[in-house]
């Protein structure tokens, strides 16, 4: 990994921004990612962030935390969080910015357990691909504290395959329809092609049953995401 992410959150935090990140799926074209983004304060959130945000209790793990914004938003509201990332960029900037607990490390090689493990931003992206879905949801199940809460939002992206007279385009010797191949690049380089997983609510339901937990819809979004609170 090159870590582009991380040296565009860098280049953000310390005055250099000059382009936005790039990214492309197998199924759409170019689309910018704006570093502003991710760098968005409680107010310019979902209102999906928003409520899982208010959801969260207790001590707290942010899965995958970029620039740290859902990380300092619990902190100033006194919970003690935990931020992890395979960004060294991404730790560096969170730091940077007062997340005070940051560390470079895959949530697979996380050991602590919390009351409140938080993954943002298609944090279902993290398990990548379908068939390891449970792998990573029984690893989350082990980090939880008795009453612990997985709070994590997706998307349904079978809107995408769909074509203009309303039918659906969608390969059927292909793998599941929210399994992405997905390319980001940054100031002209490219990361490896990585596989990023969207799953609509009612399959997320299903894994989180496979492996004993429950799944609740906390919140739906107005274009078809969703936030599911797992426990
Ligand atoms: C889409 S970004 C979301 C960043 C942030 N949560 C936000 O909402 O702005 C996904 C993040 O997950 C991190 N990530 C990917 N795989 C991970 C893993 N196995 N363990 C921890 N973090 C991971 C990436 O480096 C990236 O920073």
């Amino acid at each position: 990994m090159k870590d582009l992410f991380g040296t565009a959150l860098l280049d953000y935090l310390n005055g250099n921004f000059t382009e936005d990140i790039i990214t492309s799926t197998n199924i759409s074209d170019d689309d910018e990612l704006p570093l502003t983004y991710l760098f968005r304060e409680f107010s310019d959130m979902s209102q999906l962030e928003q409520k899982a945000l208010q959801l969260a209790r207790g001590k707290v793990l942010d899965v995958g935390c970029g620039a740290g914004i859902h990380s300092l938003y619990l902190q100033e509201q006194g919970l003690e969080v935990k931020a992890i990332d395979v960004s060294k960029g991404a730790i560096e900037v969170s730091k940077r910015r007062g997340v005070k607990n940051a560390q470079l490390i895959s949530v697979l090689d996380e050991t602590e357990t919390f009351d409140t493990i938080l993954l943002m931003m298609n944090g279902t992206g993290i398990f990548q691909e379908l068939d390891k879905t449970p792998l990573y949801l029984k690893h989350l199940k082990t980090l939880l504290n008795p009453n612990g809460q997985i709070l994590i939002d997706s998307t349904d992206i079978k809107y995408m395959y769909e074509d203009d007279d309303g039918g659906y385009w969608q390969d059927l010797h292909s793998n599941y329809y929210g399994e992405l191949d997905y390319l980001l690049s940054y100031k002209g380089e490219s990361e490896p092609l990585i596989t990023w997983l969207y799953l609509d609510f009612e399959t997320l339901a299903t894994a989180c049953e496979s492996v004993g937990l429950t799944c609740e819809l906390a919140m739906e979004g107005d274009h078809y995401d969703y936030l599911a609170r797992i426990f």
